[in-house]
């Protein structure tokens, strides 16, 4: 990828510049809890995006996608927005950087990645965190990795139209290889746990479905919870986030709020509980419970918070009967894949099952991904 990066951007651009690099991310468990102030648990992969970058002493941006054999030229003032989606989350973390007082001088750029698209995965986070990091450091900016990673987010919020939480470009910022990272998206508090489950896999396997509509469904969850968190702060004040209630809590407000907010904020609740308890069992080494939690968050994705869909709970319904030790729709759900925590000797076998046993099903197979814990953004030298 990086030489192929480089030739294209010396056949674009000239001589070569400083080359970036960033993570898509995986997540053991705590999802749809960021932007309701709980607990994440994510890591980066080995997956990601590379870029080339240099300056290029003009007020505009020469943007080459490898992935899209596309160029988009654009200026950074806000009127100068491009066209093209995959332009408009560069454009946004240009524009994010300057609203927070950093420098963009114009530049070139050429980039490729190999996060695959629509996953859960993450590829947006990748980008946004590449690129965020990239221009700190082109320009002498200094802006924290806190900041960077909401300049990704932010990116999201006003230039993309999903009202996503914080945790992938946080993961993508914060990312260490072998490590896992407990974030509290409240206090932005943060501990990075090694992960190396002795006997154990973490695997991917991707239903390949892709929903249309999934960023103004993934809205609507996120104003159910805070319409529930509302509805309980008049009794509790001290409730900023959803994540701050009680489960009584939300019982006393059930027949104030509908009940598809209710189930919800059930599910939210649970989730923070769980993040902890996983976090706990890890420590002991206790992989039975990490694996149980994972399925009881399958069951709240898929009932309550009702992001799953057929090929997801096929999949996680194929786990539990081969006894896979932990299984769960991963990311914002609406297709993408499950994460599974395998046990070494049930690998080959699960793995074989579930794309013969799908494929009979849907008509084609899932892809696999052994999950590998990297780093997240950085230059590579
Ligand atoms: C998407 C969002 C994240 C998070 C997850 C669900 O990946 O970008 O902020 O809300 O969904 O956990």
């Amino acid at each position: 990828m990086q030489q192929k990066i480089h030739s294209k951007f010396v056949e674009l651009y000239g001589e070569g510049g400083r080359l970036f690099a960033s993570a898509g991310r995986i997540n053991l468990i705590g999802e749809h809890t960021d932007y309701n102030g709980g607990y994440v648990f994510p890591g980066a992969i080995d997956k990601g995006i590379m870029a080339e970058i240099k300056p290029n002493g003009l007020d505009k941006v020469r943007a080459y996608s490898l992935d899209y054999n596309e160029e988009a030229v654009f200026g950074l003032r806000e009127e100068d927005k491009p066209e093209k989606q995959w332009a408009r989350y560069v454009f946004g973390v240009c524009r994010e950087t300057i609203k927070r007082g950093g420098k963009v001088a114009g530049f070139d750029t050429v980039f490729a990645g190999d996060v695959p698209l629509g996953a859960g995965l993450s590829s947006s986070a990748a980008l946004e965190s590449c690129f965020a990091f990239a221009l700190n450091e082109l320009n002498g900016n200094g802006i924290d990795k806190f900041e960077l990673a909401r300049i990704g987010q932010s990116t999201e919020h006003n230039y993309c139209g999903v009202m996503c939480g914080i945790m992938d470009q946080f993961a993508s910022c914060f990312g260490k290889a072998g490590s896992l990272i407990r974030l509290n998206c409240k206090t932005m508090e943060y501990k990075y746990f090694p992960f190396n489950p002795k006997g154990y896999k973490l695997v991917l396997v991707d239903s390949c479905v892709k929903h249309e509509l999934a960023s103004s469904a993934y809205n609507k969850r996120r104003a159910s919870c805070e319409n529930a968190a509302a509805a309980i702060r008049k009794n509790h004040p001290e409730v900023e986030f959803l994540s701050d209630a009680k489960r009584l809590w939300l019982d006393e407000v059930r027949e104030r709020i509908p009940q598809e907010d209710f189930l919800r904020a059930e599910y939210v609740i649970g989730e923070v509980q769980r993040v902890l308890d996983v976090c706990d069992a890890l420590e002991r080494g206790d992989y039975e419970t990490v694996g149980e939690m994972m399925y009881q968050t399958h069951f709240g994705l898929s009932r309550l918070y009702e992001v799953s869909c057929e090929e997801l709970d096929f999949l996680n319904k194929l786990a539990r009967r081969m006894e896979v030790t932990g299984s769960r729709v991963m990311g914002g759900g609406f297709g993408g894949c499950t994460i599974n925590l395998v046990k070494d000797e049930l690998y080959a076998p699960f793995i074989a099952a579930a794309k013969e046993q799908f494929a009979a099903k849907f008509g084609h197979e899932p892809k696999i991904y052994d999950v590998v814990v990297s780093d997240g953004a950085r230059e590579i030298r």
